[in-house]
């Protein structure tokens, strides 16, 4: 079935210049980028997206990481995105997330584990919702020999 999931590549993406890196992964993988922006978002938003983790030990701290400078926040789209982006991430836990996933290959500490990917189809559409207007997003086809 196809889905759209929301993915954030946190500020130290940026601050380490790996935005393309990490953007060639999604794409090689298929997947279809049908919104994209820049954007550095304020502690309101950072503690709605982060809501259910209020109280955590780790709360304040990501809050502040998360505010600490731009992010890329983006909808993808494709054949269950959200469990492909999910496995194209790797788990939360720093020492869960094999080499080869994003979290294994490019995070050092849990919480700072520079990308974000929704977790569920109700998780996907409340995160959607919060970044992006109805307006800013590009549905587009693929060409008459479709995507190989
Ligand atoms: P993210 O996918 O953005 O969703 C919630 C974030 O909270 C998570 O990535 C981490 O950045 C952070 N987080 C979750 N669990 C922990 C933890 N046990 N210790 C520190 N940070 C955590």
């Amino acid at each position: 079935m196809t889905e759209k999931t929301f993915v954030m590549l946190k500020p130290g993406v940026l601050q380490r210049r790996i935005a393309g890196e990490l953007l060639n992964r999604f794409e090689r993988k298929g997947l279809k980028i049908v919104a994209l922006k820049l954007l550095r978002m304020n502690r309101e938003t950072a503690e709605v997206h982060y809501a259910e983790h209020r109280g955590r030990d780790f709360y304040e701290k990501l809050v502040e990481y998360t505010i600490s400078g731009p992010v890329i926040a983006m909808v993808m789209e494709g054949e269950g995105a959200i469990a492909v982006v999910r496995g194209l991430t790797g788990p939360t836990n720093l020492l869960d997330a094999p080499a080869g996933t994003i979290r294994g290959d490019y995070a050092a500490q849990t919480r700072l584990n520079i990308v974000h990917a929704s977790d569920s189809p109700g998780g996907a559409e409340r995160e959607i919702a919060l970044f992006f207007r109805p307006e800013e997003f590009f549905p587009w086809e693929d060409g008459n020999r479709g995507w190989f």
